[in-house]
């Protein structure tokens, strides 16, 4: 079998790209890009693509951010399908990606693959974080009725200002989540599965102290897609009946019968409170970067 890597032509490749992306998800039971990657798709500079014909096999999307300090960071993400797994391949789509990445920029890699962790350990790139993903059931079964034992209220536009700042307190300088500014909320509020009414948020003295933020994916799955409690609240138990209110919700209000979410497993307070919960770990994407 030959491939060519050509560059990115969007406008003639969006179909079959799609198309190649939406048969991947399937396979795997997982979305082929994150969305950070997913914006850059319309990127000819950000993206490679393997064809062969007409027919795309594997792809390669680098997103490229700026960080406080004012310095570039990048990541990238491949995807490549069952058949093509193996070690020369795997390595190829790599290095074509690599080949991407501006100069000088320091990058690292996701994978979620075995493959793909095997062709980036070849490159000398070593696990710097590794993210996992949890799952439970819904409803989640609670001896005493705790979804009632905080009072929380729905987010509204006149809560931007509150939203950011908790988040703030909550995540800190956490290399993603604490970076929730004006701009970013505002492009989150438009997409279509924002949902107002699935952001939680509990007040203390008239201050927002802690939320839960939901995510219903297009499978009918339901996420916690963020959760976080003021420095100030912790340890009282508002972090469990955010969450628990939050699956709550989910499971209530939008009908999911199977709720997950992400957790970096460094947090060891995120993890044990989820297993506490009755949440377990399903999957994981590991980041990778260059060692020395
Ligand atoms: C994770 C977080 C939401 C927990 O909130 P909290 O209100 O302090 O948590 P709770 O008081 O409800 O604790 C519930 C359980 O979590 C675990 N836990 C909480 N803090 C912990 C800590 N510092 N160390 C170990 N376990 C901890 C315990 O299992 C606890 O159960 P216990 O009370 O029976 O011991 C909070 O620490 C936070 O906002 N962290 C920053 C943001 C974040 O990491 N969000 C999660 C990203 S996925």
């Amino acid at each position: 079998m030959t491939s060519d890597c050509k560059p990115y032509r969007c406008r003639m490749i969006a179909r079959p790209l799609r198309q190649f992306l939406d048969e991947q998800e399937s396979v795997d039971g997982y979305p082929a890009l994150s969305e950070a990657k997913e914006a850059v798709l319309d990127d000819p500079s950000r993206v490679m693509v393997v064809m062969e014909g007409e027919e795309v096999v594997a792809l390669g999307a680098v997103k490229v951010r700026d960080t406080p300090g004012g310095t570039e960071r990048a990541a990238f993400e491949t995807v490549v399908p069952r058949p093509m797994r193996f070690a020369e391949f795997e390595d190829r789509v790599v290095a074509e990606t690599v080949a991407l990445i501006p100069n000088g920029v320091p990058y690292t890699a996701w994978s979620r693959r075995l493959s793909l962790d095997a062709a980036l350990e070849r490159r000398g790139m070593v696990v710097v974080r590794s993210l996992a993903e949890m799952a439970v059931p819904l409803p989640i079964p609670t001896d005493l009725d705790e979804r009632d034992s905080i009072p929380v209220r729905s987010f509204s536009e006149r809560d931007i200002d509150a939203l950011i700042q908790i988040n703030h307190a909550a995540f800190g300088d956490h290399p993603e989540a604490g970076l929730l500014d004006r701009t970013e909320l505002t492009e989150l509020m438009d997409e279509s599965w924002f949902d107002p009414d699935g952001i939680l948020l509990h007040e203390s003295g008239g201050e927002a102290a802690g939320f839960c933020w939901t995510k219903v994916h297009p499978n009918g799955e339901g996420e916690v897609y963020r959760i976080g409690v003021d420095p100030a609240h912790r340890g009282k138990g508002l972090g469990r009946a955010l969450t628990l209110a939050g699956y709550d919700y989910l499971s209530r209000e939008k009908r999911c019968t199977s709720g997950f979410l992400w957790v970096d497993e460094a947090n060891g307070a995120a993890v044990s409170m989820y297993e506490s919960i009755g949440l377990s770990i399903r999957s994981r994407n590991r980041e990778f970067a260059p060692s020395g």
